[in-house]
C-alpha cells in the first residue's frame, strides 16, 4: 500500500481520497472537504452525511500530515465512537496505508506520528490534550456548553482545527449561538432536500408522522423553540430589553 501513502493526489485532495473510500461526494461535500477553513459549522439534516465527511477528513489529516492530533469529541462517548468506527472503518478499506502502532478501541496511533483518539463527552476527563491539529465534534448541539468551553484551549497553541457538526436542537447552547452570531466560522447549511439519497416520499411521510417542529429540526436545518420553554425565544428576547430600567440598582 505504499503506492497509495505516497499518492501526491490523495494528499493534495481530499475528493480524490473521498472516491478512493468509494464515495462520491455532494456538492456541499466536495466544498467541505476541499475547504481550507480552520473553524466550520456544519447545521445539516439528519442522515446527510455530516459524520462521514468528517471521518473522511479526519484520516486524511491523521495520514497525509505527520503528527497530527485528531479529537472526536460527542455528547456521549458512544457518539464519538461511532465517528471514530467510521475513521478506522475506512483506514481498513484502504488496507491500513501507514502502518499501524497502536489501535484500540477508542483510539489509533500510526507510525508517521499522527493519532486519533476519541473522547467520553465528559468535561472532566478530556483536559489534559495539547497540540490538537484537528477537533471533530459531532452532534454539537447537544453538547453541554462546559465541554466546548473545555476543548477551546486545546487548539489555542496548535492553531488546530475545529469543526462543529449537528442537526439543530433548539435555540440554545453554542452550536446555536456560534451559528447564528459566531464570528470566523465557514457555514455549511443542508437541509434533507439537498441530499440526494433522502427521497421525496419519505420525507413527506416523515412530514406526515412527526410533529411540525421535529421534522423542521431533523430535516430542515431549524433551531426550534426547546419544548419545555413556555414562552418563545423571541417572547423572552423582547421581555428582556435594556430600554427598560431595571427596578432596583444592580450595584453600578
Ligand atoms: N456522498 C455519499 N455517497 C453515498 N453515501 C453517503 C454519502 N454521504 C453519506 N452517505 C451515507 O449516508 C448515511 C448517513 O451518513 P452519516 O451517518 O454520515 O450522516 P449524518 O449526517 O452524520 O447522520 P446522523 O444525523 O443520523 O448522525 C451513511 O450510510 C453514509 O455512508
Ligand atoms: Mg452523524
Amino acid at each position: 500500500m505504499v503506492a497509495l501513502r505516497e499518492d501526491l493526489r490523495l494528499a493534495l485532495d481530499c475528493v480524490a481520497f473521498a472516491r478512493e473510500l468509494g464515495i462520491v461526494p455532494d456538492g456541499w461535500q466536495e466544498d467541505f472537504l476541499r475547504s481550507s477553513a480552520d473553524r466550520v459549522l456544519l447545521n445539516c439534516s439528519r442522515q446527510s452525511g455530516k459524520s462521514t465527511m468528517s471521518a473522511v477528513i479526519a484520516l486524511h489529516r491523521a495520514l497525509y500530515h505527520p503528527g497530527s492530533l485528531v479529537l472526536c469529541l460527542a455528547p456521549a462517548l458512544r457518539q464519538s465512537q461511532e465517528l471514530f468506527a467510521k475513521i478506522g472503518g475506512f483506514y481498513k478499506d484502504l488496507g491500513r496505508p501507514v502502518a499501524p502502532q497502536g489501535e484500540r478501541k477508542l483510539s489509533l496511533e500510526l507510525e508517521n506520528g499522527s493519532r486519533i483518539i476519541t473522547l467520553p463527552g465528559s468535561e472532566k476527563t478530556i483536559r489534559g490534550f495539547s497540540g490538537t491539529s484537528l477537533l471533530v465534534l459531532d452532534e454539537a448541539a447537544r453538547v453541554e456548553d462546559e465541554l466546548y468551553f473545555a476543548v477551546r484551549p486545546m487548539l489555542a497553541v496548535s492553531g488546530g482545527a475545529l469543526m462543529m457538526l449537528s442537526t439543530p436542537y433548539g435555540k440554545r447552547g453554542v452550536f446555536y449561538e456560534e451559528w447564528i452570531g459566531g464570528h470566523g466560522w465557514e457555514r455549511y447549511e443542508v437541509p434533507a432536500s439537498k441530499c440526494p439519497r433522502i427521497s421525496e416520499g419519505f420525507l413527506e411521510e416523515e412530514r406526515a408522522s412527526l410533529p411540525p417542529f421535529i421534522f423542521r429540526q431533523e430535516y430542515e436545518c431549524s433551531f426550534e423553540e426547546t419544548e419545555d420553554q413556555v414562552f418563545t425565544t423571541d417572547l423572552i428576547d423582547r421581555a428582556v430589553t435594556d430600554e427598560v430600567k431595571p427596578l432596583f440598582g444592580t450595584g453600578g
